[in-house]
């Protein structure tokens, strides 16, 4: 009787064991930004994480439709705090007593959200912005854990901030020659010990495909985990991806300073499908299907042989963001806008991804420039330039997908991201009569340029919305320009 127990009960743990692991609960994380004319239902996103093995999510803030849907979902969540509100944070304890109060306690206890983190502010020491956010992070971070302790959360919650990889640099160009920024130096030592305290992990953002992009003379292969660049040797180790590199820097900087055992977190890593020619489906393909594997093998660095927790930017593109960095910038989801699958990538387990499922579309129409049309008629670039003014025109970009498409083409293009993103309102293809609606697939046969069909969020029905300049998330991903000063001296 008694072995027969435990033998039962063995085989149960087995079963259990065996099916967790082939439903990929081994987990991933990715980043789910919300900069989007048309958000795919937030039950639809959840779903999606589920179905890829995906467990722990990172918002950029506290969105309560995001939020609400994550409760009792067995997903881990950090929910970020934006920038413009650290100086409020930083200065007022009741601010902070307020934001845990309405922005983790309620959605704990009333949803079942399993928060985990608090990122506090997004790359605020990013050289762009001039130390606009230096004084207020730290005050914001130690407020924020007061205010968490208060409510009883000390233990459940950590606070972080995600840095930009910007805030460590090498002067020899090798990762043993790492050390944080001079200009942030004390900053930094005051939030590691802090956060060493209250064990609160490191979390810092690197970006391969911005190495690249930023330098014509960057060598291509080294930006990918299987590349076949020139190895960089560091004394007794080689370097043979950027992404090792880059993150042994930071080790090296943590180690300089009597912290090299600190716990640190990839927040975003990634790369983009489209918006120039390095952001294209099978250079990202390449990138994340390396990423995932290291994963899958718990592959760490070098210097730092346990992986850390990596949060892939991003889950789907992001319409509504500052093209700042460059036409890319919308383009870094892992699935298209609309939960769709850009490429496959093996999950490893036996699993591969799987899009969205569920997904409402708006009706098989387009709005194209019509047969009689003549590009030389005095309302032709007006009618493209208000066009892309308010819809996405980033893939026509130079080297972007569309970027093929000869000036008729163009306008078709630009008409129709327009028309979508009007929810094809009857008066949104009117372009002085230059266009027409068609039900017939304007998109190339050839080549990966696609004329988009809107998802339907219901409000395509309202007839006399007025339309505003969309809002755009300056402040979210402005980083870039200087995020890998370090990887360039790494070449010169
Ligand atoms: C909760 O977070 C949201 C989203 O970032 C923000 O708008 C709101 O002000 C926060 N609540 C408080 C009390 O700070
Ligand atoms: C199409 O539009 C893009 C973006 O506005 C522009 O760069 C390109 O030159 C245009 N191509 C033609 C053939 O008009």
């Amino acid at each position: 009787m008694g072995f027969q127990r435990f033998s039962t009960c063995f085989l149960l743990a087995l079963c259990i064991l065996s099916q967790s692991l082939a439903k990929g609960t081994l987990g991933f994380a990715c980043n789910w930004g919300t900069i989007t004319s048309h958000p795919l239902p937030a039950q639809i996103m959840v779903k999606l994480m589920r179905d890829n093995g995906i467990n722990k999510v990172k918002l950029f803030e506290a969105d309560p439709m995001a939020l609400k849907a994550l409760g009792n979902s067995g997903i881990q969540v950090m929910v970020g705090i934006p920038n413009d509100l650290l100086d409020s944070l930083a200065t007022n304890v009741n601010a902070a007593i307020a934001w845990v109060d309405q922005n983790v306690s309620a959605f704990i206890s009333k949803n079942g959200v399993d928060i985990r983190y608090v990122a506090v502010g997004n790359e605020a020491f990013l050289k762009t912005y001039n130390g606009r956010f230096v004084q207020s992070t730290f005050p914001a971070i130690k407020n924020i854990q007061a205010a968490l302790i208060k409510a009883g959360l000390g233990r459940q919650v950590k606070v972080t901030t995600p840095l930009n990889a910007d805030v460590y640099q090498s002067d020899t160009g090798l990762p043993s020659g790492g050390h944080f920024r001079p200009d942030i130096q004390n900053q930094m030592m005051s939030i590691i010990k802090f956060l060493s305290q209250s064990n609160g992990p490191l979390t810092f953002n690197i970006y391969p495909f911005l190495s690249l992009d930023a330098d014509p003379n960057f060598p291509k292969e080294f930006a990918f985990f299987d590349g076949s660049a020139a190895p960089v040797v560091d004394g007794s180790i080689t370097y043979t991806n950027v992404f090792d590199a880059n993150f042994d820097t930071l080790i090296s900087a943590l180690e300089k300073n009597g912290f090299g055992s600190m716990n640190v977190i990839i927040g975003e890593v990634g790369w983009p499908t489209d918006g120039t020619s390095n952001a294209n489906i099978k250079s990202a393909q390449r990138f994340n299907q390396g990423l995932v594997d290291r994963i899958v093998k718990k592959q760490g660095t070098p210097k730092r042989p346990t992986p850390p927790e990596i949060y892939m930017f991003a889950l789907l593109d992001e319409d509504l963001k500052s093209i700042d960095p460059g036409p890319f910038e919308r383009h870094w989801g892992i699935f298209n806008f609309d939960g769709s699958m850009k490429y496959p990538l093996n999950l490893g387990g036996g699993k591969s991804l799987v899009g969205a499922k569920g997904v409402k579309y708006l009706a098989k129409q387009w709005c194209v420039i019509s047969t009689q049309a003549n590009v030389m008629d005095p309302n032709f670039a007006q009618s493209m330039s208000k066009a892309c003014t308010y819809a996405d025109c980033t893939s026509l970009a130079p080297g972007s997908s569309c970027s093929g498409l000869d000036t008729k083409g163009n306008a078709s293009y630009a008409f129709n991201m327009y028309y979508q993103r009007l929810d094809q309102r009857k008066d949104a293809c009117q372009f002085n009569g230059l266009s027409v609606v068609t039900n017939i697939d304007p998109s190339p046969s050839q080549g990966s340029c696609h004329f988009e069909i809107m998802i339907d969020i219901g409000k395509h029905e309202t007839k006399s919305t007025s339309f505003a300049a969309p809002k755009i998330g300056l402040a979210y991903k402005f980083m870039l320009v200087s995020s890998f000063s370090f990887t360039l001296s790494l070449f010169i």
